[in-house]
């Protein structure tokens, strides 16, 4: 079965619901049908402009979808400024991204946490987008593989073969985010494929439908090269996601010479 390619923009803690309504409305105009039968193309952007977004998206129909970027472990009570799947769900969210590295090294999310937070996001029918990825030591000492891998095995743990199928997994380098510094496409395969050859391990047929991102720097001038590589399935894109022009640029990166 093809895999359809998934462009996913993570605002950040960028934008507010203001501005999240101009960038938006700039994506629905600039984006043809073309663009959305072609592969599917996310927003996330913080979760004060979810709402926003959610009545824009809806009462003009467009086919984008969006979500969030961090999901509670639980699903309610006293848990002080956190936001639940179940509330993500309720506002139309497809995604919730999970395990980004800021989240890791900013809020102490160990794998463990992360892999409650996978099941809280499937528990309610989001997709989790699982981030995974190494740092510029571990890198350095050859071990990215076996890193990344053990991340995805703790934040799989006890899920679902059939969940694993619907799953997005992003290898997201963590000395290319926000550094300019990307991953030359033989890098970014050599652990993306290794991430579908251990889902294939443990989860058999999933692996051909479980849909593998790079993120890092990602941008119009280096997407197509990342997209030519049999196991990136698409992207999940920082700081060029908050420039419509430049994001429109990355989902066409079919159209690129
Ligand atoms: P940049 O594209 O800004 O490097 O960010 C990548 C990222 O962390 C997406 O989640």
């Amino acid at each position: 079965m093809a895999r359809i390619p998934l462009m996913a923009g993570n605002w950040k803690m960028n934008l507010n619901h203001i501005e999240a309504i101009a960038l938006v409305q700039k994506l629905a105009y600039t984006f043809k049908a073309d663009d959305f039968a072609a592969l599917e193309i996310a927003v996330i952007p913080p979760f004060t402009d979810i709402r926003s977004v959610q009545t824009l998206v809806d009462g003009d129909k467009i086919a984008l979808k969006y979500g969030a970027q961090d999901v509670a472990v639980a699903d309610k009570g006293a848990f002080t400024g956190e936001v639940s799947a179940l509330m993500l769900a309720k506002l139309g969210c497809t995604f919730v991204i999970v395990g980004h590295s800021e989240r890791r090294a900013n809020h102490g999310e160990d794998d463990q946490k992360v892999n409650l937070k996978v099941q809280a996001a499937l528990r309610h029918g989001l997709t989790p987008i699982l981030c995974v990825g190494e740092g510029l030591d571990t890198r350095q000492a050859g071990e990215q593989v076996a890193h990344t891998l053990a991340q995805l095995d703790a934040a799989l743990a006890g899920v679902a073969s059939a969940d694993v199928a619907n799953l997005v997994i992003a290898y997201e380098p963590i000395w290319a985010i926000g550094t300019g510094e990307v991953a030359t496409p033989a890098d970014a395969q050599e652990v993306c494929g290794a991430i579908r050859a251990r889902i294939r391990e443990v989860h058999g047929s999933a692996a051909d439908q479980v849909r593998v991102l790079y993120g890092g720097s990602m941008k119009a001038d280096n997407v197509a090269a990342l997209m030519k590589e049999q196991d990136i399935d698409g992207g999940l894109v920082g700081g060029a996601s908050l420039d419509p022009d430049e994001f429109v640029s990355v989902c066409r990166y079919r159209l690129h010479p």
